[in-house]
């Protein structure tokens, strides 16, 4: 009977209810049936005496994160190389971390240390981007499906202008994201998607066949566009009759297969933007990577006007932490600083804007994650009242200073699909 799986959490229930406002339900008891929401009370409902309830207290309970762009592979270089731009970076830093997943020990050692950060830090949808060894990205997307995080992982194309070490002949590479796409194509939770690394890697050839792949499975596809001026630059060059970066892919037939998430997006023309648009892509930002290698800014603010979806990235290791709450507390700085500098481009988004980006918009990506609205899966985490001696605060201002100056520490417990995740995770 369904009833035996009904729950019943107390505590500051806080999620975003659009961009512009957070819903805050303090000192009430949300119910929870067979994984998903049912509702939120004020009071505890009657009709659930008997019930199992578990008192959060002053806690807040928010849903759990996503992160739409990361790079499980580079998680052994975080916070290395960070004095670089992107093409030094990825010459001396990321490209040769990333050969060594030719080794597929290697890769299960460290795709299961980088699991278990992303849930501690209480990211439990993300779109990762594994390397060029199918072996070894498959692995991680099986644990992600054992595991029941609902993902989107890629075998990561690249066929020209990288080290020979790291290079796909255009053959070889369409060959194994086939065998990929179809050794995963009936998974439930954590799903294949397309990803050419960037255009300044791929051949328009490889993009043309991966189109006609994602057409033939039906895949979506991530990749990392418009991201420095260098790379759009490059990207035309390799490209002179594609019009923009955004072009490239569109013309490649990788925009109507599945879900599109377009990585960084800091320097769209209009037609990259009316391109996105047209295919419902997500413009993804990764504040830190920005900071660290990229050095540009995102118009998150104009880009939302536009009706662009938004959503947050770690972009481990161009960022440097796991925490999509971190990013929501950088998106709001970064958009001031790109007001101050260049009032006409961009203007400050507020914590609610953020925050909506680090849930509930970047969680439309796979499903109904990133809400506790009824109907929602029930992936939420549990944070530790951060009122002090010296003030007490609001379940919003909680919910704040966490994603300012909090860390895995201060979530005190953990829900996925229902089920409480043990504090300590071990693979
Ligand atoms: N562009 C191409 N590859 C990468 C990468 O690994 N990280 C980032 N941030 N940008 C890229
Ligand atoms: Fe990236």
């Amino acid at each position: 009977m369904t009833e035996e799986k009904l729950k019943i959490y107390h505590g500051n229930i806080v999620y975003s209810k659009s961009q512009d406002a957070l819903a805050v339900h303090r000192d009430s008891y949300i119910a929870v049936k067979n994984g998903t929401v049912e509702g939120i009370y004020d009071l505890f409902p009657e009709r659930y005496v008997g019930a199992p309830l578990t008192d959060f207290g002053s806690s807040a309970i928010i849903p759990a994160f996503s992160d739409l762009h990361v790079h499980a592979p580079q998680y052994p270089q975080r916070g290395l190389g960070m004095d670089c731009l992107l093409a030094d970076w990825l010459n001396t830093y990321t490209f040769p971390q990333e050969a060594r997943y030719s080794d597929p020990e290697y890769a299960r050692q460290v795709y299961g240390a980088f699991l278990n950060d992303l849930i501690a830090n209480g990211t439990f949808h993300a779109c990762v981007y594994g390397t060029i060894h199918r072996e070894a990205t498959s692995w991680l997307l099986d644990r992600m499906e054992q595991l029941k995080l609902r993902a989107f992982v890629g075998k990561v194309n690249m066929d020209m202008q990288s080290p020979e070490y790291l290079c796909e002949t255009t053959e070889e590479s369409l060959c194994e994201t086939e065998r990929f796409l179809e050794a995963h194509a009936g998974n439930r939770y954590a799903k294949p998607m397309i990803t050419p690394r960037f255009a300044p890697t791929c051949s328009f050839e490889l993009l043309k066949g991966l189109g006609k792949l994602g057409a033939k499975y039906r895949v979506g596809m991530q990749t990392h566009l418009v991201e420095s001026r260098w790379e759009a630059a490059e990207a035309l060059r390799l490209n002179p009759d594609c019009g923009c970066d955004t072009g490239i892919y569109e013309r490649a037939g990788l925009l109507d297969n599945g879900p599109v998430v377009a990585a960084h997006f800091i320097f769209p023309t209009d037609e990259d933007i009316r391109i996105l648009k047209r295919h419902d892509g997500y413009a993804v930002q990764c504040p830190d990577a920005t900071v660290n290698v990229i050095a540009g800014i995102m118009r998150t603010a104009t880009l939302s006007d536009q009706g662009v979806r938004l959503a947050l990235g770690s972009d481990i290791a161009g960022g440097h932490l796991p925490g999509i709450y971190t990013q929501a507390a950088r998106s709001v700085q970064l958009s001031k600083l790109k007001w101050f500098y260049e009032p006409e481009e961009n203007r400050p988004i507020p914590f609610a804007h953020a925050f909506y980006m680090a849930t509930k918009g970047g969680g439309t990506l796979f499903g109904k994650v990133g809400s506790l609205e009824p109907g929602y899966a029930f992936d939420a985490l549990v944070i530790r009242d951060f009122s002090d001696p010296f003030r007490s605060l609001t379940p919003e201002e909680t919910v704040e200073r966490f994603c300012y100056t909090g860390n895995q520490g201060d979530i005190v417990a953990r829900y996925l699909g229902g089920e409480a995740l043990a504090n300590e995770i071990s693979f």
